[in-house]
């Protein structure tokens, strides 16, 4: 699904309800706000389902597994499109945009094609009937494809891989050409992690987007995959920097794995506010890059994510728990995208069909409304009651509307310029 249909799928929620992620993020100038899609999980847990499928939480789903080589063509010639296809159903049942996810990668690669003895003829013929078969499949229906995945390695080399080790460089804009000429309608991707430290990595980076580019084949945009650590997150104006290297190549960018992981369990309070101050500098981020399109996190809740399996005792590194309830890192995701609608509402004639998006704040802590047990706070003797945060909720910040008061004993507390809780 292309880009006017993330919009149109956002601007189609009612005005009236509160405003989630995508909408804001519609509504701020970014294309969509997505997820990855944990396969395993959408048919077997209803709650994870609904919020997945709301399409003004997430505009866009990525298969966290189902496209990669080894769920695609895991024998040579033998074609299963049947995990991928449950995130492209879902999408196209729910209205929302599909990124494709990935083709040339040294991992989830099958031994098949690792360990096989290839030249350059043989391997481009392996490469082009991989592409041509899983793109194939799925064309049309890809707001973009991750072609080239993790070249380059954590010290800024190329990564030793089989197609390196046959082609040299020469593979990535082979990919690329590849790519194109099967699906010539998508959006075609270099994906990698760690690119947002600026080091060497991203200096790799680069001289590769230069190297697609040199050699005259097509690349559309880098993922900044974002799998990011509480605490040493860059700053808001260090990430958009390094954004723009690349948008400056006639790029775009995205922030396409976004997770956010503590490095010690639990998670202290403090902690925790410390990940949402971080996810709203990612994702503000995005929002001062002009060629920043959009934002997916790599999967939603703290019950499902790769991170505590790769590394132990890390994790809870998303926007809601593992009972799905949202984090302080959802409200300031909320916020700061809140505060960027808002000015682009300003700025946009009023005959447009953009909705008003002051009414849309007040539940961005979905808490129940404050009972009759909770009226320190109303000294008046006003008829109209003041309305009131309950704990941990948003209490004020740059574009909050909702309540400015904090139910009793809590006190509203400035956290960031953006967020305010009640604590
Ligand atoms: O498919 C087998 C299944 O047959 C078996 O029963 C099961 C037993 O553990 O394992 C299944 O494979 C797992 C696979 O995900 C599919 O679920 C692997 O063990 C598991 O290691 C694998 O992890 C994935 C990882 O990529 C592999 O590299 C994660 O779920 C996925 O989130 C992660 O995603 C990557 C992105 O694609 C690229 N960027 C980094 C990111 C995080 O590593």
């Amino acid at each position: 699904m292309h880009s006017k249909s993330f919009l149109a799928a956002a601007l189609l929620a009612p005005a009236t309800v509160s405003a989630q992620l995508n909408e804001l993020a519609v509504r701020a100038g970014l294309k969509y706000f997505g997820t990855a899609l944990r396969e395993g999980a959408i048919n077997n847990d209803q709650q994870y389902a609904r919020i997945l499928g709301d399409t003004r939480e997430f505009g866009q789903l990525v298969p966290e597994n189902g496209q990669k080589w080894d769920a695609t063509q895991p024998n040579r010639g033998q074609f299963n499109f049947q995990s991928g296809d449950i995130t492209a159903n879902t999408a196209k049942r729910n209205g929302q945009g599909l990124r494709c996810h990935t083709l040339v990668w040294y991992s989830q690669l099958p031994g098949w094609v690792s360990s096989g003895s290839w030249n350059r003829q043989t391997l481009e013929s392996v490469m082009k009937t991989h592409i041509d078969n899983v793109m194939g499949h799925y064309k049309g229906q890809c707001y973009a494809w991750d072609v080239v995945n993790e070249a380059v390695d954590d010290n800024g080399n190329w990564r030793d891989n089989v197609f390196l080790r046959v082609f040299n460089t020469d593979y990535l804009p082979l990919s690329f050409r590849l790519a194109k000429a099967a699906d010539p309608d998508t959006k075609l991707y270099y994906n990698d992690y760690n690119l947002e430290y600026n080091q060497g990595k991203t200096d790799r980076a680069v001289e590769l987007v230069k190297i697609v580019q040199e050699a005259g084949a097509p690349i559309d945009g880098v993922g900044f995959q974002g799998h990011l650590i509480v605490g040493s997150t860059p700053t808001r104006q260090q990430l958009a920097t390094v954004l723009r290297r690349f948008t400056s190549l006639g790029v775009e960018v995205a922030y396409t794995e976004l997770d956010i992981r503590h490095s010690r369990l639990p998670a202290s309070s403090q902690a925790s506010i410390q990940q949402g101050n971080d996810y709203a500098n990612v994702v503000g981020s995005c929002l001062d890059v002009p060629g920043c399109v959009g934002v997916t996190v790599w999967s939603f809740t703290d019950k499902y994510s790769w991170i505590p399996e790769t590394f132990q005792g890390e994790g809870d590194a998303l926007i809601y728990d593992r009972n799905f309830n949202k984090k302080p890192a959802w409200s300031s995701i909320s916020s700061v995208l809140a505060a960027a609608a808002t000015q682009t509402a300003s700025s946009v004639p009023t005959s447009t069909s953009v909705p008003p998006v002051t009414t849309t704040f007040s539940t961005v802590v979905t808490t129940a409304p404050p009972t009759s047990a909770s009226t320190t706070s109303t000294t008046s003797s006003s008829a109209v009651p003041v309305p009131e945060q309950t704990r941990w909720g948003q209490c004020g910040g740059i574009g909050w509307s909702g309540p400015t008061r904090c139910q009793s004993p809590w006190t509203c507390t400035k956290l960031n310029d953006w967020y305010h809780q009640c604590l």
